[in-house]
C-alpha cells in the first residue's frame, strides 16, 4: 500500500508519513501499523491518532529521541500549563525561596562556566514586557566579566571618576537622606571595590515604550538569584551600576559594544561565599501586617 494515497482530510498528513516513512526498517513498522488498523475497520475512528503516532514514530526513527523531547515538550507546553507540578515542587520551592539571601563576601574561586550559563538561563526564561520589545530581536543580553578580565579595570576607572558626580547628583534630588550621606562618605570605596568581585554579571533589557524595562529586569535577577541560590553560588545586586544609569553612558556602553541608551543596565556580583560569611539577620514583613483582604 501507497501511504500518499490516504484518502480524505487525511491527506496532508499521508503525504507527511510517507516522507518520513521512506526512512528505514524502522518506518516501514509504522506502514503496517497503518495497514492494520484499516484491516481491523478501526481506521474511521482513529485516523488521526494513528497518523500522529506514526509521524511521530517516522521522526523518531530519523532524528533520534532528542527531537521527540523537544516536539514533547513543546506540545505539553502548548496544551497543558500545570501538568508536571506536583506538591514536591512547592516544599523545594518553598526551600530555595528561604535559602535566598544576599552574599556579600565571595571567596576567590572561579565559577564554571555552565553554572554562570544555567544562572543565565533562568534569566532568559524570566517573564518580560513583551510589547515594548516587541518585533525586537535580543532584547535581554548579558555581559560576564569573570576573575581579571582587563575590561575590568576600564570599567572601574569610569565608574570612579563618574561616582562624585552620581552623589552629588542624588543629594540634589532627594536631599541630605542616610543614603545620600553614605553615597558622599563610603561611595568613592564602595566604588572601588564595585567590581572585585570573582564574577560579575551586567545584564540590560532594551528599553521600549512604555518604559518598564527595569521591571522586566527585576524579574529576570530574581530568576537568576533563585537558580544561583540552588547551586550554592552566593548573589548579590549591585545597583550602583542602574542607579549611575551606566546603560546611557557612552564610554562605559562602547566597552560593551551597545548603544547608549538602547538597554537599561543593571550588574550582579556572583561567587561562593567566603567561608567566614554569614548573612546579615533580615527582619521580613509578617503576614499580619502586610495582607488586607479587601
Ligand atoms: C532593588 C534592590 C537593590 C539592591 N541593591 C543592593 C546593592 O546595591 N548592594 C547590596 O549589597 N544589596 C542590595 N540589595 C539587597 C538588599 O539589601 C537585601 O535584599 C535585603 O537587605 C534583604 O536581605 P536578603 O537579600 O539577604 O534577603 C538590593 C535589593 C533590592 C531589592
Amino acid at each position: 500500500m501507497k501511504l500518499g494515497a490516504i484518502p480524505g482530510g487525511a491527506r496532508g498528513w499521508g503525504v507527511f508519513s510517507k516522507h518520513m516513512l521512506t526512512r528505514g526498517a524502522a518506518c516501514r513498522r509504522g506502514g503496517r501499523l497503518l495497514v492494520a488498523c484499516r484491516g481491523l475497520g478501526l481506521w474511521h475512528y482513529f485516523r488521526w491518532v494513528v497518523h500522529a503516532a506514526v509521524v511521530a514514530y517516522g521522526f523518531y526513527a530519523s532524528y533520534g529521541e532528542g527531537l521527540i523531547v523537544k516536539v514533547s515538550i513543546m506540545v505539553m507546553r502548548r496544551y497543558f500549563v500545570f501538568e508536571n507540578m506536583d506538591k514536591n515542587h512547592g516544599v523545594m520551592l518553598d526551600e530555595v525561596l528561604h535559602a535566598r539571601h544576599t552574599v556579600r563576601a565571595f571567596s576567590p574561586t572561579e565559577l564554571k562556566k555552565e553554572d554562570v550559563e544555567q544562572i543565565i538561563k533562568a534569566g532568559l526564561v524570566a517573564p518580560y514586557a513583551a510589547l515594548p520589545v516587541a518585533g525586537k530581536p535580543n532584547f535581554r543580553k548579558f555581559f560576564v566579566i569573570q576573575g581579571n578580565s582587563p575590561i575590568k579595570e576600564k570599567m572601574k576607572a569610569i565608574i570612579v571618576a563618574k561616582f562624585p558626580a552620581h552623589a552629588e547628583s542624588f543629594e540634589k534630588s532627594y536631599g541630605p537622606t542616610p543614603f545620600s550621606k553614605m553615597l558622599k562618605e563610603g561611595g568613592m570605596k564602595m566604588a572601588n571595590a564595585l567590581l572585585d568581585k570573582p564574577c560579575i554579571i551586567l545584564s540590560g533589557e532594551r528599553w521600549g515604550v512604555p518604559a518598564i524595562a527595569p521591571e522586566s529586569l527585576s524579574f529576570c535577577q530574581e530568576n537568576m538569584w533563585l537558580k544561583a541560590t540552588t547551586l550554592k553560588i552566593g548573589f548579590q545586586l549591585l545597583s550602583v551600576v542602574s542607579s549611575m544609569k551606566l546603560g546611557n553612558d557612552k564610554e562605559f556602553c562602547q566597552l560593551l559594544n551597545i548603544k547608549p541608551g538602547e538597554y537599561y543596565l543593571d550588574g550582579i556580583a556572583l561567587g561562593y561565599p567566603a567561608a567566614n560569611f554569614k548573612p546579615a539577620p533580615v527582619k521580613y514583613p509578617d503576614i499580619e501586617s502586610s495582607l488586607k483582604w479587601l
